[in-house]
């Protein structure tokens, strides 16, 4: 009997990717109907940006607007975040500072971070935007997974179009390296206008000074954008996008973890 070299590589590629998603996800990404389960998210008049639209994130023709994106997400991140994704999103927890009530994940993605939120606040308002309305698809069955309530919106982390004040806490994480820094830097305007006076902002992302010298790195997980995030900074864009008290937190190897408040104006404690 001769062995078809093609089937046994396709079945031990199959194998992995079974033992790697988890056999609940699997089934789900087997069966979803992106297109309508991607509609339910879709605001129909949203104008992708060309640096979104144009790009191949992580070696993905389209990007982040190709369900395999969505689909691929979690397993890449998961290695990207050595040595520890969920301990690395847990410094983010511990970064924050109140008790808030509403809280904005800005790029949420797949929902890993938006879930914790949610999880460590359970009294508060959590709102995940993206915009890939595929990545919200996956976000939200994590939502069902885990019985939270979590609302997701399709649409940009520069103009969200949100009411100005009304979030105790922003966060992003994994999103600046994502954006060329003039983009960035908008975000972390629209940030300021969204946040209350005396709330906070948390940024989680690639650790700059590191990946300066880590371009190897950026070249496997193929980042468009990575090299000038890295050679930025986010401590300096926050500052000048008005916040306070900005600190950055180095974390394991490749990491960093960046807070700022947005400053009490006078015409705000009349
Ligand atoms: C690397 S993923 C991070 C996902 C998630 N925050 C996490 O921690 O795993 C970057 C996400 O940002 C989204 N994104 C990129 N540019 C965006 C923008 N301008 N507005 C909103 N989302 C954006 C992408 O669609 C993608 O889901």
């Amino acid at each position: 009997m001769s062995i078809n070299q093609n089937s046994i590589r396709q079945l031990v590629l199959k194998f992995i990717i079974r033992l790697l998603i988890g056999e609940d996800k699997l089934r789900f990404y087997e069966t979803v109907d992106w297109q309508s389960q991607s509609d339910r998210f879709r605001k129909t008049n949203l104008i992708y940006p060309q640096y979104y639209s144009s790009q191949n994130f992580h070696g993905i023709e389209g990007g982040y607007l190709n369900c395999v994106a969505a689909i691929t997400y979690d397993i890449v991140t998961a290695f990207a975040s050595p040595p520890n994704e969920i301990r690395i999103r847990k410094q983010l927890i511990a970064a924050i500072k109140s008790q808030p009530t509403r809280i904005l994940d800005l790029g949420c993605g797949t929902g890993s971070s938006t879930l914790m939120l949610k999880q460590n606040f359970p009294q508060a308002e959590v709102i995940g935007l993206d915009l890939s309305p595929y990545m919200l698809v996956v976000a939200d069955y994590k939502a069902q997974q885990a019985a939270v309530n979590i609302q997701w919106l399709h649409g940009l982390a520069e103009t969200t179009n949100l009411e100005e004040a009304s979030f105790d806490l922003v966060t992003a994480s994994f999103l600046l390296h994502e954006t060329p820094p003039n983009i960035s830097q908008l975000i972390l305007q629209e940030c300021f206008r969204l946040i209350k006076p005396g709330g906070q902002l948390i940024i989680l992302d690639g650790n700059q000074k590191r990946l300066r010298h880590a371009g190897w790195l950026i070249r496997i997980f193929q980042e468009p954008y990575s090299k000038v995030y890295a050679a930025g900074s986010v401590d300096d864009w926050m500052k000048a996008a008005q916040f306070e008290n900005v600190e950055t937190k180095y974390i394991g190897w490749i990491n960093q973890v960046t807070s700022g408040v947005n400053r009490v104006s006078p015409s705000n404690l009349v």
